[in-house]
C-alpha cells in the first residue's frame, strides 16, 4: 500500500524519483506525487490518478531539482484520491516535504494541536500531520538536524508509518523513519536510494540495506546512517538481491499479469531447487528451526490473507496426510481477536508473499507473544514477516508486480508441500523412500505447468464468450475446494464481477438455489485414480447443476471421459498426484479471469481500489 521512493546523489533525482515510482505503481495508483530540491527551493508536483497523469503534469510544468527528491504513489486511506490529497505534503513555508505510507492513528488529536498552535491544513490526510509536526521540530531546532526532528516525531505518532522527508535547510539529505511499513535502502557508487521495494531502485544497485522497526535512516549521496528513535546507532543487516532489473520488467507482454502467469514453470522450479541433499535428505537451509524443536510440535496453525489463505487451505490437507498433524488455517485478520489457543507446541505457519501484509504481521505477532514458533513463507527477501519469525521459507518466484498474485501462489504451495514433506521426515512420519517419491513427484511440477500453459488458448476464448456473464460459480472437493476459491477471488478482483466458490457438497444445503438457465459453473474434479470416491461424488454433482440448466466448465485430468457427458466446456490438465493437483488445477482459473477482464477493458495489473501489498488492518 503506497509506493515511495527517495533518492541523493548526483544523477537527475527526478528522473531517478519518477523511474523509481514507476517500478512501485502496483503498490497504489489512486494518485502521485515528487518533491525535489533545486535552487534552494523545494519543488513540488502532484497528480490524482495514475503516474501518467503526474508525468504529463511534469512534462507541462517541467521541474528542475539537482538535489535530494521525494516520490509517492498511493492508495488512499485517510481522504478521497485528488490532487489536494496526493503526497508529498508540505508544511506553511512550503520548505520541507514528507511523503508516507500507512496509518497515523492519532491523527486527528495532533491535527487540533497543530491547528490551535496557527498550522494550517490543506488536505484531508493523516500524513499532513507529520509534515507539520516536522516542521515545528525543525524549527525548534534552529532549522538544523531534520533527523532528529524525525525521532522526535515518530515518538509521538501512533500506527502504522514509513515516513520520508526533505527540507530545503539541507538539500543533500533525505530522512526516512519506519514501524510497521516497509521501508529498504539501496546503496549505490556515491548515491543512496530509499524505497518500499528494491525494485524501485534495482536498476542502480542491487546492495540493499534492510531498515528494522522504529528506525530513522539519514540517507546522503555518501553516507547512510542508522538510529533508532532515541538516536542510538543500530546494527543493519546488508544484503545482495538475487535478481536483476530485467525481471521487473514486462519483457514485451502488455500486462506483468500476463508474463507471471507464463514464468510459474521456472519459478516452481526455483522454489524447488537445493532443497535436496546429495544423500536425498530434505534440507531447507533458510528454515531456522531445528528439528528438535519441529519435533515437539502438537498443532499447527496456518495464517494468511487472500491468496495466501488460499495456499494454507490447501496445505492443510498435505500435512495432516503426511504428518498426522492437526493443522487449522486461519484467514489472518480474524485470528489475534478470538483468543486462539497457543503453546510452545504450536506451529504457526505465517503465509506472505510480500512479507508486509499488516493482517498476517499482527497475527505473527501475537503468536509469538503467546510463544508459539512461527515459520513464515514468504517471496520477498528482507521483508518484515520473515525478519519478525523465528524461521523462514522463501519462495524465489522473484518480483510480482501484477496485483493478482500467480507465480507466488503456485509457489506458496510447492514451499507448503516443502514443509509438510520435511515434518514428515523430522518427525519419521513416513519412511524415507516415501518422502522421495513425493520429492520425485514434485520435481515434475514444473514440466507439468509448462504442458497446462501450451494448452490453455481453449481457455482464453471461453472467458471472451463469458465477457457479459453477471455471475460465475465455482465448485471442488478436497483440494479443489481453496482451488475453486481462488478461481472465485481472481474472477472478483480482476473483473470485477461476481463470483462465489462452494465445497459442492455444501451445494445441496442452500447454494444450489442460485443455478439458473446458462449460469456458468466451474467445476475442479479430482483423480478418479486418487480419492475414488470424490471424484464419483463430483460427478454427481456436475449433473445437478446441469440437470436445472448451468452451463458446466469442467477441469478434468486428461483420460477421464466419465466427465465428459456432462461437460459443456471440458478443461483437460495433465494427471498428478491427487494432493498436488492445485499446481496444475489453478492455471485455467488464472487464465480465464486474466482473459474476462481483459475481455472487459479491465487492466489486469492494477484492478480498481485494490494495492498489491496490503500495509493497513
Ligand atoms: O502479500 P500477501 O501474500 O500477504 O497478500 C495477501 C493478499 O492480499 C493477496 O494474496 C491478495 O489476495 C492477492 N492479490 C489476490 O490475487
Amino acid at each position: 500500500m503506497c509506493g515511495i521512493v527517495g533518492y541523493v546523489g548526483p544523477q537527475p533525482a527526478l528522473d531517478v524519483v519518477v523511474n523509481g515510482l514507476a517500478r512501485l505503481e502496483y503498490r497504489g495508483y489512486d494518485s502521485a506525487g515528487v518533491a525535489v530540491q533545486g535552487g534552494g527551493a523545494l519543488h513540488t508536483e502532484k497528480r490524482a490518478g495514475k503516474l501518467a497523469n503526474l508525468r504529463q503534469a511534469l512534462e507541462n510544468h517541467p521541474v528542475e531539482g539537482d538535489g535530494a527528491g521525494i516520490g509517492h504513489t498511493r492508495w488512499a486511506t485517510h481522504g478521497a484520491p485528488n490532487d489536494v490529497n496526493a503526497h508529498p505534503h508540505v508544511d506553511n513555508d512550503h520548505r520541507l516535504a514528507v511523503v508516507h505510507n500507512g496509518i497515523i492513528e492519532n491523527f486527528a488529536a495532533l491535527r487540533e494541536e497543530l491547528e490551535e498552535a496557527g498550522c494550517k491544513f490543506v488536505s484531508e490526510t493523516d500524513t499532513e500531520v507529520a509534515a507539520h509536526l516536522l516542521s515545528t521540530e525543525l524549527k525548534r531546532r534552529g532549522d538544523r538536524d531534520l533527523a532528529a526532528a524525525m525521532r522526535a516525531v515518530c515518538r509521538r505518532l501512533e500506527g502504522a508509518f514509513t515516513l520520508v522527508a526533505t527540507s530545503v535547510e539541507d538539500p543533500g539529505l533525505v530522512v526516512a523513519a519506519r514501524r510497521n511499513s516497509p521501508l529498504v535502502v539501496g546503496r549505490g557508487e556515491g548515491e543512496n536510494f530509499l524505497a518500499s521495494d528494491v525494485a524501485a531502485f534495482i536498476a542502480h544497485t542491487r546492495e540493499a540495506v534492510e531498515l528494522g522497526q522504529d528506525q530513522v535512516v539519514e540517507l546522503r549521496a555518501d553516507s547512510v546512517a542508522v538510529t533508532d528513535y532515541d538516536g542510538a546507532p543500530v546494527d543493519v543487516n546488508e544484503y545482495h538481491v538475487d535478481w536483476d532489473a530485467s525481471a521487473a520488467e514486462k519483457d514485451g507482454y502488455e500486462y506483468f499479469m500476463l508474463k507471471e502467469i507464463v514464468e510459474q514453470p521456472r519459478a516452481v522450479a526455483d522454489t524447488l531447487l537445493g532443497r535436496v541433499t546429495a544423500d536425498g535428505r530434505l534440507a531447507l537451509d533458510e528454515m531456522r528451526l531445528t528439528p528438535q524443536q519441529l519435533r515437539t510440535v502438537e498443532k499447527i496453525v496456518i495464517i494468511a490473507c487472500g491468496t495466501s489463505y488460499h495456499a494454507g487451505l490447501i496445505a492443510k490437507y498435505a500435512i495432516e496426510h503426511w504428518c498426522r498433524i492437526p493443522c487449522e488455517v486461519e484467514v489472518a485478520s480474524e485470528f489475534r481477536y478470538r483468543d486462539p489457543i497457543l503453546d510452545q507446541q504450536t506451529l504457526v505457519i505465517a503465509i506472505s508473499q510480500s512479507g508486509e501484509s499488516m493482517d498476517t504481521l499482527m497475527a505473527v505477532r501475537y503468536a509469538r507473544e503467546q510463544r508459539a514458533r512461527v515459520l513464515a513463507i514468504c517471496n520477498v527477501n528482507g521483508s518484515t514477516i520473515p525478519r519478525e519469525s523465528d524461521g523462514v521459507l522463501y519462495t524465489h518466484a522473484g518480483p510480482e508486480v501484477g496485483v493478482a498474485a500467480t507465480k507466488t501462489f503456485l509457489t506458496q504451495l510447492a514451499a507448503c508441500y516443502l514443509v509438510g514433506l520435511y515434518l514428515a521426515q523430522v518427525r519419521r512420519m513416513k519412511f524415507d523412500d516415501e518422502i522421495d517419491a513425493v520429492i520425485g513427484q514434485l520435481a515434475t511440477m514444473p514440466d507439468q505447468v509448462e504442458r497446462v500453459l501450451e494448452t490453455v488458448e481453449p481457455v482464453r476464448e471461453l472467458a471472451r464468450s463469458l465477457a457479459d456473464a453477471r455471475t460465475v460459480l465455482f465448485l471442488g472437493r478436497h483440494v479443489g475446494y481453496p482451488v475453486a476459491l481462488e478461481g472465485a477471488l481472481k474472477l472478483k478482483e480482476l473483473a470485477y464481477m461476481h463470483a462465489e466458490a462452494f465445497a459442492a457438497g455444501e451445494l445441496k444445503h442452500g447454494p444450489i438455489a442460485l443455478i439458473e438457465e446458462g449460469l456458468p459453473v466451474v467445476v475442479v474434479v479430482p483423480s478418479p485414480k486418487g480419492r475414488g470416491v470424490l471424484h464419483d461424488k463430483i460427478v454427481s454433482n456436475i449433473q445437478e447443476v446441469r440437470a436445472r440448466g448451468a452451463r458446466t466448465i469442467v477441469i478434468a485430468e486428461e483420460g477421464d471421459e466419465s466427465v465428459r457427458p456432462y461437460s459443456d466446456t471440458l478443461i483437460e490438465i495433465p494427471a498428478v498426484p491427487t494432493l498436488l493437483q492445485p499446481i496444475v488445477s489453478t492455471i485455467p482459473m488464472q487464465v480465464f479471469a486474466c482473459e474476462l477482464a481483459l475481455a472487459k477493458g479491465n487492466d489486469v495489473d492494477q484492478p480498481r481500489n485494490l494495492a498489491k501489498s496490503v500495509t493497513v488492518e
